[in-house]
């Protein structure tokens, strides 16, 4: 089953119509991640998109500021969606699908014209803390068309194919740990037993991943995989998430968590590592040694990342609070399977 969102229908007056598109897909386990199709226009020869993480916070701590600049860049690129690597809503996600947040830190932030296109948000931690069903529920979709979260799905963009993979099941201490468990509720509703959870949906990123026929292939979670900031890498991802990134040959892993612009590249595989997590409230200081072959960039601080992809060219670029460029990197595919990376 595939979804489609009717883009046209997008505008801040009117909902997006959800159109339920019934295309014969390819039988697979994968049938059970939910799948959205985003189609180029005719003549577009790039995909542009951005990406922001860890930012819910009612404007606070320099998210209005992050959200203008969004927006310039977003006009300028002339983007076709955003993608949320999620912590959506602070503290504690939202109470209810009723709960004002939704219009405090995301319909009444990201006001700018270009960013009035889709919102493809997965879950973190922080959602967790909060009725994670509402933050799921189609009657946010009523109120603001952008707004489109789930736990794990795929998006085929043409050039470019997402799965969105929720990384929240996989860390362990939000289980366990009883220090995490005095301080937090989680809501884990729909994914106990929390082990044959994770194999499933395994099992279905791995399926989707080999089926896909796209040029680049990207991932996207909220939880570092690599990183030199707070959080450290995720131990259950790095055993679990990445030999089926590699075995795969994705391009990238997009993700949050940490609450800076972050770039690594794996020597080994070659897979880019990006953390976006510079919504909102940053500025942590607790930056860790890396390989300085492989740190690209660290900017402790907030702002945002963006995108834009064609057949052979990815070019990343990093924004901070005022909209200067951090960072930019191309890489660069000549051939279907042999991806080089240049230096920007
Ligand atoms: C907002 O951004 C400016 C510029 O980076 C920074 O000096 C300031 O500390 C930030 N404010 C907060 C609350 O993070």
């Amino acid at each position: 089953m595939t979804w489609c969102l009717n883009q046209s229908m997008l505008s801040p007056v009117i909902s997006t119509i959800i159109v339920l598109c019934l295309l014969s897909i390819h039988s697979s386990i994968a049938e059970n991640l939910p799948r959205f199709q985003h189609r180029l226009k005719a003549q577009q020869t790039s995909l542009n998109f951005l990406v922001v993480g860890d930012w819910g916070r009612k404007g606070n701590y320099n998210q209005s500021f992050v959200a203008h600049q969004m927006g310039i860049v977003g006009e300028n690129l002339n983007i076709d969606f955003v993608i949320s690597t999620g912590d959506n809503f602070y503290e504690d996600g939202l109470e209810g699908v009723d709960d004002p947040a939704f219009y405090d830190s995301f319909v009444n932030i990201y006001i700018a014209p270009s960013l009035q296109k889709i919102w493809y948000a997965v879950l973190g931690n922080h959602d967790y803390r909060g009725d994670v069903e509402a933050q799921l529920s189609p009657i946010l979709r009523q109120k603001d068309g952008r707004w489109v979260c789930l736990r794990s799905f795929i998006l085929d963009a043409e050039i470019v194919e997402f799965f969105f993979v929720d990384t929240n099941p996989f860390v362990e201490k939000y289980f366990t740990d009883p220090e995490e468990l005095e301080k937090h509720t989680y809501d884990w509703r729909g994914v106990l037993p929390r082990e044959s959870y994770i194999a499933e949906l395994l099992k279905e990123v791995d399926s989707a991943l080999v089926q896909s026929k796209a040029k680049w292939k990207i991932v996207v979670g909220h939880h570092t995989i690599k990183t030199a900031g707070h959080h450290g890498n995720t131990q259950e991802l790095e055993e679990l998430l990445i030999p089926i990134l590699k075995s795969n040959k994705v391009d990238a892993y997009i993700n949050g968590h940490d609450h800076c612009l972050e770039h690594i590249i794996d020597k080994e595989s070659g897979i880019q590592f990006l953390t976006s997590g510079g919504g909102s409230k940053a500025w942590r200081g607790d930056v860790k040694p890396w390989d300085e072959e492989e740190l690209k960039l660290y900017h402790d601080g907030q702002g945002f990342m963006s995108v834009q992809i064609t057949e052979t060219n990815a070019d990343i670029v990093f924004y901070d609070v005022f909209g200067k460029v951090l960072h930019t990197w191309r890489i660069t595919k000549e051939f279907k399977s042999h991806a080089y990376i240049q230096f920007a």
